[in-house]
């Protein structure tokens, strides 16, 4: 089960009414989807990508009795030129991401997101096709390549020690699991008694990150997406951790700076006490909204 993080505070945020058209980049399960496609009634036109067919499949199916017109595309959110141009539409009024994974790909799908489980190294979002995977960079990439993502996308001080530690062991044989790669990281990493999280949690989302050209696509997505808001349109985003919230955060403060929007939110909106107590996994999300002039 995934909960939808910010659900409230994003769609409110986003002022929709009856009748409008809104873009939702990341469907995910659905649940912002279902409050969006409420919000626009049913002359509304809601218009939902996601890279991952499966998760987007379930969601179709849970948004069926909502009467507004709908369009669901397999893509990412990068190409929002591509799928608007398909939809027959050229500016919408609201634009939704709530990047990352959701809990159906950290949970249950076996693509190796998790070092809880063991499962094949493929971190993709999308649920098929070729590209890029985690077991590629691991197996096939030079040690100083494998150091400067682990460290620039994990920010994870280790990151020398650990390419280190997955070069010699591949040498061995291949590395094909999560399992397996958890267990490296862990013998590459100083244990600190009193740490709380994973050893290998840096290490993981900063495969997830490469993989996926997570932050390549934010940024992509966000300035693609800029252009398609119609006057007084609006966009929100949910990041959950530091590098994607500097991309939005720059991005927002240079179209206001700009004087060609207003930022909604100074400082981004974060989830309440009681939000995080129920969801633990939403504390590091962070919400910006602004309004195209
Ligand atoms: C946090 S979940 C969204 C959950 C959703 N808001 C809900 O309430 O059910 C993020 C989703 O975005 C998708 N995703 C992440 N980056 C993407 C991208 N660049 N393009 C398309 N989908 C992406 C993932 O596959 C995942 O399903």
């Amino acid at each position: 089960m995934h909960i939808s993080v910010l659900l409230k505070e994003s769609t409110e945020g986003l002022a929709l009414a009856e009748g409008k058209t809104v873009f939702e980049g990341t469907v995910g399960l659905g649940g912002h989807s279902r409050a969006l496609c409420e919000m626009i009634g049913k002359s509304g036109f809601f218009i939902g990508t996601d890279a991952d067919q499966e998760s987007l499949a379930i969601a179709e199916e849970r948004l069926k009795d909502l009467p507004c017109k709908k369009l669901f595309a397999c893509d990412n959110f990068r190409n929002i030129d591509a799928v608007l141009a398909k939809a027959g539409v050229e500016k919408v009024d609201a634009i939704l991401l709530d990047i990352g994974l959701s809990n159906r790909q950290l949970d249950v799908v076996p693509r190796g997101f998790s070092f809880m489980r063991d499962e094949p190294l493929l971190m993709t979002f999308r649920s098929e096709g070729d590209g890029l995977t985690a077991r590629e960079i691991v197996n096939e990439w030079a040690e100083e390549s494998i150091a400067d993502i682990i460290y620039g996308y994990g920010e994870e001080r280790f990151a020398r020690r650990i390419a280190k530690g997955i070069v010699e062991a591949r040498k061995d044989k291949p590395i094909e699991t999560s399992g397996q790669l958890a267990e490296i990281v862990k013998k590459c990493v100083p244990k600190f008694g009193f740490s709380k999280i994973n050893p290998a949690t840096k290490t993981f989302q900063a495969l997830r990150i490469a993989v996926n050209d997570e932050l390549g696509a934010l940024r992509e997505g966000i300035a693609k997406g800029f252009e398609h808001l119609a006057p007084e349109g609006r966009m929100a985003i949910i990041s959950f951790h530091s590098l994607e919230d500097r991309i939005v955060k720059e991005f927002f403060r240079q179209k206001a700076n700009e004087g060609v929007a207003t930022l909604v939110t100074k400082k981004p909106i974060v989830p309440s006490d009681s939000e995080v107590k129920e969801n633990p996994k939403s504390r590091s999300s962070k919400l910006r909204i602004l309004i195209k002039k």
